[in-house]
């Protein structure tokens, strides 16, 4: 069986081997069936929540498991109603919320953030989105719901479609599926491509193509991954402005899919999808989700040894 994560960081996806990533997804079945079970696996556990960005799905999903698990939740509305606004820096304050909390959620807008974190905190700390770098978490849900709508991942041709430089999601995702066997097409325009850091670093065969035409391949694809072009990490926003609307899928998009394809996006999307596509079984976007309930639930109990 795989090593257990307890007292472990989650910082990059790259710190799950594959058996472990099996692993949370056992358990997070586990969590769909076993509802009472697991309502008092973290009993008397604080997490807290240290969201130096905008979350919607990410921070609440957290609070919602770690409260679905029985234990409780500590966060700040905004880094203005913290010494944070005072100037105070990221070690000082996690020195702090690591002496009055077992585990912390951290997003912030710094790649490298959460790693720093990690170092000054002696209680596991769970990356929940480091600016332009990873997003961990995310990924394990997107994997999840792939798994659960196509039986496995090995062999699928996935889309990677819209903002691939800049996107946290994609960052983690690309890693997971070379290493788990799919068949990635990276889907951007050319000034949003996957950064080469990324791309040198996975493997060679994994990478199917490359293009910033999706009509050439949606054909292909088992697996459609929309994502929002991330304005926040423009410096110039007439640059945002030329790509901003590069891709929107429509019913008519659609129809040009395979019909098993699926259509996922970890959300917000801000025209990336029309809503008309909303009720097509095709989407899956909602239901992606509502998967990181059982996932965030299984990692939280993993994590603080609650299950092995
Ligand atoms: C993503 C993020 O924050 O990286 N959102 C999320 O966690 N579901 C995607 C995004 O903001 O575009």
């Amino acid at each position: 069986m795989a090593a257990g994560l307890a007292g472990k960081d989650i910082i990059s996806i790259n710190d799950f081997s594959n058996p472990e990533i099996e692993r949370v997804f056992d358990v997070a079945d586990l969590m769909l069936k076993s509802p009472r079970k697991a309502s008092s696996l973290l009993k008397g556990k604080l997490m807290a929540a240290m969201f130096f960005e905008p979350s919607t799905r990410t921070r609440f999903s957290f609070e919602a498991s770690m409260h679905r698990l029985g234990g409780s939740v500590m966060d700040f509305a905004n880094t203005e109603s913290t010494s944070v606004a005072k100037g105070e820096n990221l070690a000082d304050t996690i020195r702090i919320i690591d002496s009055y909390a077992d585990v912390i959620v951290i997003r912030h807008k710094y790649e490298g953030a959460a790693r720093l974190a990690a170092e000054f905190a002696s209680h596991p700390v769970i990356n929940a989105g480091d600016g332009s770098g990873q997003h961990p978490t995310q990924t394990l849900l997107d994997l999840y719901t792939i798994k659960k709508e196509k039986g496995a991942i090995k062999g699928l041709n996935i889309g990677l479609v819209g903002d691939l430089k800049y996107g946290r999601t994609v960052h983690s995702l690309a890693y997971a599926l070379s290493r788990l066997g799919a068949r990635i097409y990276l889907v951007a325009p050319e000034m949003l491509q996957m950064p080469s850091y990324i791309l040198s670093d996975i493997s060679n065969g994994s990478i199917a193509s490359k293009t910033d035409k999706l009509e050439d391949v949606i054909g292909d694809l088992d697996v459609i991954y929309m994502t929002r072009v991330q304005k926040e990490r423009f410096g110039d926003l007439n640059e945002y402005a030329k790509v901003s609307r590069a891709y929107t899928i429509t019913k008519d998009t659609m129809s040009k899919a395979q019909k098993g394809a699926i259509l996922m996006h970890p959300l917000p999307r801000i025209g990336e999808i029309k809503p008309e596509v909303d009720r097509m079984e095709n989407a899956k976007y909602f239901k992606q989700a509502a998967n990181g309930i059982p996932i965030r639930m299984a990692l939280l109990s993993m994590v603080m040894g609650a299950i092995r």
